[in-house]
């Protein structure tokens, strides 16, 4: 009697242990599909995801070698160092100001500049009046958007040359 219960509670054990062992082996390739199908779809094989972590990875310094083009990590470093000269007759043209000064960070909207001949963004600037924009454009300023280097970093234009690239600018953008 003892004995014939002892096997029958071993039976139900025996079962008991299979049922929990199968049930972990379907837990862990359920786990393992679901994660092929999400995780590595959506975030290991996601280029936007490798390129953000190779940027992570990056070094944090270039080095600029003498004869190799410089890495450009600043806007401002887009600014040619030795601008091309303006003659004369391009004093208060507006346009080759903007060309050789402006261009670089507001041809493209880069680091928050004010797209070029983008009206949208221009209107609500162009409605604080011409006055403000010519003394941030002199002065140069912080804004929300980012930081906007007095007379684009071209300390050699003249206050009438940098108005003339505002006046350039907000005709574009009407
Ligand atoms: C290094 C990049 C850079 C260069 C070069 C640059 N700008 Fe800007 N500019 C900015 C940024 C950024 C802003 C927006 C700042 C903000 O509002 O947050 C801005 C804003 C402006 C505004 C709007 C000012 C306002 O009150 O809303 C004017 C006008 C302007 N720039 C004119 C010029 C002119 C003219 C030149 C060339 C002589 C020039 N910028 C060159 C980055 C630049």
């Amino acid at each position: 009697m003892s004995s014939e219960h002892d096997r029958q509670f071993f039976d139900t054990f025996m079962i008991v242990l299979g049922a929990l062992v199968a049930f972990t082996f379907f837990v862990y390739f359920l786990a393992n599909s679901i994660g092929d199908r999400t995780q590595v779809r959506y975030n290991d094989e996601n280029p936007l995801r490798a390129q953000l972590v190779a940027e992570r990875l990056s070094p944090v310094a270039q080095v600029a070698v003498e004869g190799e083009a410089a890495p450009v990590t600043n806007p401002v470093d887009l600014v040619p160092e030795e601008p091309p000269a303006l003659g004369p007759a391009a004093a208060v043209d507006g346009e080759a100001v903007y060309q050789s000064a402006c261009f670089a960070c507001h041809m493209a909207g880069i680091a928050g500049a004010p797209k070029f001949a983008d009206v949208e963004v221009w209107a609500p600037r162009i409605a604080r009046g011409l006055d403000a924009l010519y003394a941030n454009a002199i002065n140069g300023y912080q804004g929300e958007q980012g930081v906007m280097p007095a007379k684009g970093g071209r300390a050699d234009l003249s206050d009438e040359q940098v108005r003339a690239a505002v006046d350039h600018m907000v005709e574009a953008a009407q």
